[in-house]
């Protein structure tokens, strides 16, 4: 990458997943790591208009949906349990009707939720909830859920029901001390008490625009699947273009930002399952995801040089976790190699692929994530490899957002 062209480029606020909140569905829930819906639409109209559109990390299904807005046939593939609901019901048609039903129960579960207050209801097993949410708030929240089990059961994929459960996890978040000024969520240091009619009125208005971000019909078609994108399988069909986001190697978890909705949606049961979910995660590091690296060994993959210089400068760092962390970095990649080895049982020859992608630092030490992709990319036959600076991610000068770009076959 030229210094020169790094200099030129800023934030672009418009290229994260800020741009996204007034974009109806699009703006439903927010991930921090989501890209931005221009990103995704100005790759899409610089490819044939049929093509058939695939992204092997769905997340938010940022690009599924748009694709599927745009007309578009689209799979993207997950393996977190919550996130592939959310972007099958985000992906969903509705008709009239169905929305019809969804706005009657949850008036009738509004109806209810007084009657339901002081019963001793579930709640979610959340680590310190307290500092989620006041105690008079979360016997609301835990009354107005029974209610909503009672009028449509627990929530399930595919079924016109989930934009009740939607609006509920937009209910969950915004009545919560989860503040999101930094990198991902964190806490203001005071819980709100709000009573039923605060947060029935509140719901209300959550489903009216949830609802209504549904009223136009997709003119194609989006569906998440569960999928490790480590093993992808033959499906019986073939993708003309890829447009993906992975995790960065910068030790975000998904799963803890998500854990609000995981845990009320039941999607998440016990702590333990959220270290596992994220062992699993490429770039995962939650709880047993981290303790677990201490044994983790590569296999027999032949990785590019410059990973292995990469892995030996973090690891000659004279600092205490600096073993634990080049075998991160070591086995985020290795990870990702995987992925690109499987990925050829879905493409279409010609298919062309737009990584997404940002670099990191570890103990001073930069990780190239674009240089080491595009090498990983060569070795397994990849060609027409680039990659292009397309944001500044932060104030920290040397951390930027990349397009990596190949082609499979001719
Ligand atoms: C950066 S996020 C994608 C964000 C997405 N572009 C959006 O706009 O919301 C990366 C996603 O990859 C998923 N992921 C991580 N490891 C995976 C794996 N082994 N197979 C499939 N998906 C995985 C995570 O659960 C997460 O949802």
């Amino acid at each position: 990458m030229l210094n020169a062209e790094r200099d030129f480029v800023g934030q672009r606020s418009d290229l994260t997943f800020k741009y996204n909140k007034s974009l109806g569905r699009h703006g439903w829930l927010r991930l921090t790591p989501a890209y931005s819906v221009k990103l995704v639409k100005e790759i899409i109209a610089g490819s044939h208009t049929s093509v058939d559109i695939l992204d092997p990390f769905s997340g938010t299904a940022t690009t599924t949906l748009t694709a599927a807005e745009h007309g578009n046939a689209a799979v993207s593939f997950d393996i977190n349990p919550f996130l592939i609901w959310l972007g099958n019901v985000k992906c969903r048609s509705y008709k009239a009707i169905q929305m019809q039903e969804v706005r009657k129960g949850c008036a009738a579960a509004i109806a209810r939720t007084e009657a339901l207050l002081q019963l001793d209801n579930w709640r979610p097993p959340l680590f310190n909830i307290e500092r989620w949410w006041s105690s008079t708030t979360l016997e609301v929240l835990a009354a107005f859920r029974v209610a909503l089990v009672e009028q449509f059961g627990e929530p399930a994929e595919d079924r016109a029901d989930g934009l009740a459960w939607v609006a509920f996890c937009r209910l969950v978040i915004e009545t919560s001390s989860a503040a999101f000024n930094h990198v991902s969520m964190s806490f203001s240091s005071e819980t709100a008490h709000y009573e039923v009619e605060h947060v029935t009125h509140l719901y209300s208005a959550i489903l009216e625009s949830v609802l209504s971000s549904c009223n136009s019909p997709l003119s194609g078609v989006g569906e998440v699947v569960e999928v490790d994108a480590r093993a992808i399988p033959d499906m019986g069909r073939r993708f003309g273009l890829v447009v993906t986001s992975p995790p960065y190697p910068n030790r975000i978890s998904y799963i803890r930002e998500l854990r609000p909705y995981m845990y009320w949606m039941k999607f998440l049961e016990e702590a333990r399952e959220a270290g596992e979910m994220d062992w699993k995660a490429i770039g995962g590091t939650w709880g047993i995801a981290t303790s677990r690296l201490a044994t983790w060994e590569s296999k027999g993959h032949l990785l590019p040089d410059i990973l292995t210089d990469t892995v030996s400068r973090i690891a000659a760092t004279d600092t205490k976790n600096a073993g634990i962390l080049a075998t991160y970095v070591l086995k985020y990649f290795y990870d990702m190699h995987l992925h690109l080895s499987s990925l050829p049982n879905v493409l279409a020859p010609g298919a062309e692929l737009h990584y997404i992608v940002g670099n990191s630092t570890f103990f001073g030490h930069m990780v190239d994530t674009p240089t080491i992709l595009g090498a990983s990319m060569r070795m397994l036959g990849y060609d027409k490899i680039e990659s292009t600076v397309i944001r500044k991610r932060n104030s920290n000068k040397a951390l930027f957002e990349y397009d990596v770009t190949a082609r499979w076959g001719s």
